[in-house]
């Protein structure tokens, strides 16, 4: 492949649906990176992800979300709860792959977008089939990612929480673990969202201080206090192959959309 200019390689983004943030990073993340939401508990990593698939959804892409944290009962009630209104999506809580050929086929005549909620239970039975390792969870979801996307075009995964996934995939060597998970995901082709817990300190973004340099984008999320008063923020720490506006925003979340807020001071130093 000769490539002379930027025309012959032009960059397709997936936008972060957080007006006021998106237009400070050229329109949102490149295509097929693998970005890393970082936040500590509580800061709306998992709904910043959900409400990229939902928009998506709604222009008829389609996802995958894997929730190893919260059983999708807890999670929908969360969702109802933020006011997001499913009828406008396809939204399929798998426990079980068995059978999804023709729940598909039935959702390919519809114009709305999937978003698959891949619960913990479908990775156990997955898990059991192949006879895998205890660990090899990671094996578990590119097969069933792979088999979704034989069957629809996937766009966007989620993975809820890396952290989470760490304690399933009983690693002995983390780091090089940890370095395959991210080539593993980048080989697909699927932009992945991975959602990370970052210490109350803010001292790491990832468990294994690796996760950010490996990571082709960091987000990170922040509940802050100031005067008592805690607001929520958030900063996008690195996003490659992006001129972007690397500011702390403020985020708020109203009537369903998310909003990032510059208040920020006029800079000393240009
Ligand atoms: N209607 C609402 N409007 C705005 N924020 C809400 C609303 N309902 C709940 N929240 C906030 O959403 C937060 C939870 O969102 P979410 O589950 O996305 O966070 P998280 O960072 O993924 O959390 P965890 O660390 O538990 O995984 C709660 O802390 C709650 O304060
Ligand atoms: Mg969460």
């Amino acid at each position: 492949m000769r490539i002379t200019s930027e025309k012959d390689y032009k960059i397709s983004r997936i936008p972060l649906y957080i007006k006021g943030l998106d237009d400070q990073m050229e329109g949102g993340v490149p295509e097929g990176h693998v970005v890393l939401i970082s936040g500590s508990a509580g800061t709306m990593k998992s709904t910043v992800c959900f409400n990229v698939m939902y928009n998506e959804a709604t222009k008829g892409n389609n996802s995958v979300y894997y929730s190893f944290e919260q059983p999708y009962q807890n999670f929908l009630q969360h969702i109802f709860n933020l006011g997001y209104d499913l009828s406008k999506v396809n939204f399929m809580v798998v426990t079980d792959l068995s059978g999804i050929e023709k729940e598909i086929k039935q959702m390919k005549k519809e114009k709305k977008g999937t978003i698959f909620f891949i619960d913990i239970s479908a990775i156990r039975k997955e898990l059991n089939k192949q006879r895998a390792k205890s660990g090899d969870w990671v094996n578990a979801i590119e097969n069933i990612t792979k088999k979704l996307k034989n069957l629809l075009d996937i766009k966007i995964m989620v993975i809820d929480s890396l952290s989470a996934l760490y304690i399933h995939a009983d690693f002995e060597e983390p780091r090089k673990k940890i370095f395959f998970i991210f080539e593993t995901f980048r080989d697909m082709g699927i932009t992945s969202f991975m959602i990370s817990e970052m210490s109350m300190n803010r001292s790491k973004v990832g468990e294994f201080e690796v996760e950010d340099f490996l990571a082709d984008g960091v987000v990170t999320l922040y509940l802050t206090e100031r005067h008592r008063k805690v607001s929520r923020e958030v900063a996008i720490t690195k996003m490659r192959g992006t001129k972007c506006n690397h500011d702390v925003f403020t985020l708020s979340f109203k009537d369903g959309k998310f909003q990032a807020l510059y208040g920020g001071q006029i800079p000393l130093v240009e």
